[in-house]
């Protein structure tokens, strides 16, 4: 089951109510630590967001070019808003090739086993020579034990239940939500499945050379739930 742009785009009206704005900024710490160590013109975020990455590595590195791109309209639409180039399209449809790609904060996990595989041909394909590709991805334990189960959130204008479960590989989460029109509640219901992949598979489908793996503890569980990941193009 593929995730669509209407799923997306669910997920896109309530990131906000879920609490991983609060922990991306010690997740974008890896990533600016990296890029601060090297020399680079382009770089290009695959599975944008809201453009809150680009924004800050903006900030502080000063990138000469920055892009990004989502399947979520919506997404897109929200980076746009921060002055930040941004469009909806599928990573193998774009036109340049750049020093950096990025897919931050489980993009990777968003794709399956057949996906993935294609996405990693074009990161390649889309990498200038000697270019870094940076990601993260959940791990197993991450996804056994952090988002499992029934979360509920809600303010003024919106009540959101989200119901989640991982068996054999696969995180499936059921997207519950009203929202408040007029003096109604319009409900709308949506499904978006992650996909667990081993560092190890990621390695063999990229064609790359793997030049980190952090393990990276965001929620101060026992273990670490995702790792951050940097390969080259050589
Ligand atoms: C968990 S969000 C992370 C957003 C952002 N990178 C951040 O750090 O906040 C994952 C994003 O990936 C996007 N996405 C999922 N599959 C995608 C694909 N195949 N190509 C591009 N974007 C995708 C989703 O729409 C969503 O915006």
């Amino acid at each position: 089951m593929a995730n669509t742009p209407d799923s997306l785009d669910l997920y896109a009206k309530v990131e906000d109510l879920l609490g991983v704005k609060e922990s991306a900024p010690r997740l974008y710490a890896h990533y600016l630590l990296f890029l601060q160590a090297i020399d680079f013109d382009t770089l290009l975020d695959v599975g944008c967001g809201s453009g809150d990455f680009l924004q800050q590595m903006q900030k502080a590195l000063s990138v000469p070019t920055v892009k990004g791109i989502d399947l979520s309209p919506l997404m897109v639409a929200k980076t746009l808003d921060k002055g930040i180039d941004a469009t909806c399209m599928n990573l193998c449809e774009a036109q340049e090739q750049y020093d950096v790609i990025t897919a931050v904060f489980d993009m990777l996990n968003y794709l399956d086993k057949e996906a993935l595989m294609h996405f990693l041909v074009c990161v390649k394909t889309h990498l200038n020579e000697g270019g870094y590709f940076l990601c993260d991805i959940n791990t197993l334990y991450g996804f056994e034990n952090v988002a499992v189960g029934s979360f509920i959130a809600e303010d003024k204008t919106r009540f959101l239940a989200v119901d989640s479960d991982f068996e054999e590989g696969k995180y499936i989460s059921e997207f519950t939500l009203f929202e408040k029109e007029n003096q109604c509640f319009v409900k709308s219901q949506e499904t978006i499945g992650q996909y667990y992949h081993s560092i190890d598979e990621i390695v063999k489908l990229s064609n790359l050379e793997l030049l980190v793996d952090d393990e990276v503890n965001l929620y101060d569980f026992d273990m670490p739930d995702k790792v951050f990941l940097v390969f080259k193009k050589v």
